[in-house]
């Protein structure tokens, strides 16, 4: 595996790839990897000639106040589990490459409406960051498809988006959520969570489990399960910021006429925010 900081070597590499007929896979993340992204590595590896993945902590989508500065940074443990996938270039650039100049002044790519829902309600800026930066990487990559994880299922609905509006000559694929044999999904959020957090923490998917099976038996009543289930989080020693069943294939509010929702929510524990999803099969 070759590893480039520089936005221009990492070019001439796909340059050299591209003309030669290969084709291009890309994995965007933040680092401290798990088998959630390993297993979004495995999916592009198994439609592309080559892949890519990139590590970059992007300033731009945390708020303020947010854990930017301790954001786990494991690069070299990162290193070694693309190297062992087999990943073929690493792209891990630093602040500087992405932003040289005063991030005030930078060109943003914003999708409205959706990237002010639901996380976007308490984290305003939060997914112009991550719509700027992961088209940036597009760019820079230029790969014929590029995976996101259901895990974060806004922000791949949002970028879904962005590369329809814009035209970007790019397919997104989306890869299922791995998660603890309890059910938490993986995340590298989950590394803030101590022992007793992170046991109650599996509560969280079993209840969007519990109100997603209700619906599925019939229960119409969507605000009641919403709210029911908040109820049961707060009960259970979460801080609840959204619980919310919407249409799974744009995020608007569900009409009784749609077959294929989604619950998704926010919930704190602690000082750690997390967030899940389940989808919901009507037909
Ligand atoms: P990060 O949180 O590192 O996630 C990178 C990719 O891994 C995302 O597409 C995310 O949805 C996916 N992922 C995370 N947990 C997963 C799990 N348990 N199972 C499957 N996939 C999972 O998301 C970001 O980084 C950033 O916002 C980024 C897109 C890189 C832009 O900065």
């Amino acid at each position: 595996m070759q590893t480039v900081q520089r936005g221009f070597d990492l070019r001439s590499t796909i340059a050299a790839w591209r003309d030669s007929g290969k084709s291009v896979g890309f994995v965007p993340t933040m680092g401290n990897l798990h088998a959630g992204h390993l297993s979004l590595v495995e999916l592009a590896q198994r439609r592309a000639d080559h892949v890519v993945a990139s590590i970059f902590v992007n300033p731009l989508q945390f708020c303020p106040g947010e854990d930017f500065d301790r954001y786990p940074r494991t690069i070299a443990e990162d290193s070694a589990k693309l190297r062992a996938a087999g990943v073929d270039l690493l792209f891990a650039p630093d602040v500087a490459e992405i932003y040289p100049a005063d991030p005030a002044t930078l060109s943003f790519v914003e999708v409205p409406g959706l990237s002010d829902d639901l996380c976007g309600r308490s984290r305003p800026g939060h997914f112009r960051g991550v719509t700027t930066v992961v088209c940036k990487l597009l760019n820079l990559v230029q790969p014929a498809f590029a995976v996101f994880g259901e895990k974060d299922y806004q922000q791949l609905m949002i970028v879904r988006r962005m590369v329809g509006d814009l035209n970007m000559p790019v397919t997104v694929i989306a890869g299922p959520t791995l998660r603890d044999p309890n059910g938490l999904a993986l995340s590298s959020r989950n590394s803030y969570l101590n022992v007793a957090e992170r046991q109650r923490a599996a509560m969280f998917y079993r209840n969007l489990e519990a109100a997603a099976g209700a619906i599925e038996n019939g229960e119409q009543a969507f605000t009641r399960v919403e709210q029911e289930t908040a109820e049961r989080l707060t009960q259970a020693g979460f801080r609840v910021d959204y619980i919310s069943v919407r249409r799974s294939s744009d995020l608007a509010v569900p009409s009784s006429q749609d077959r294929q929702l989604i619950i998704l929510g926010a919930v704190w524990l602690g000082n750690t925010r997390l967030i899940d999803n389940r989808k919901i099969d009507l037909s």
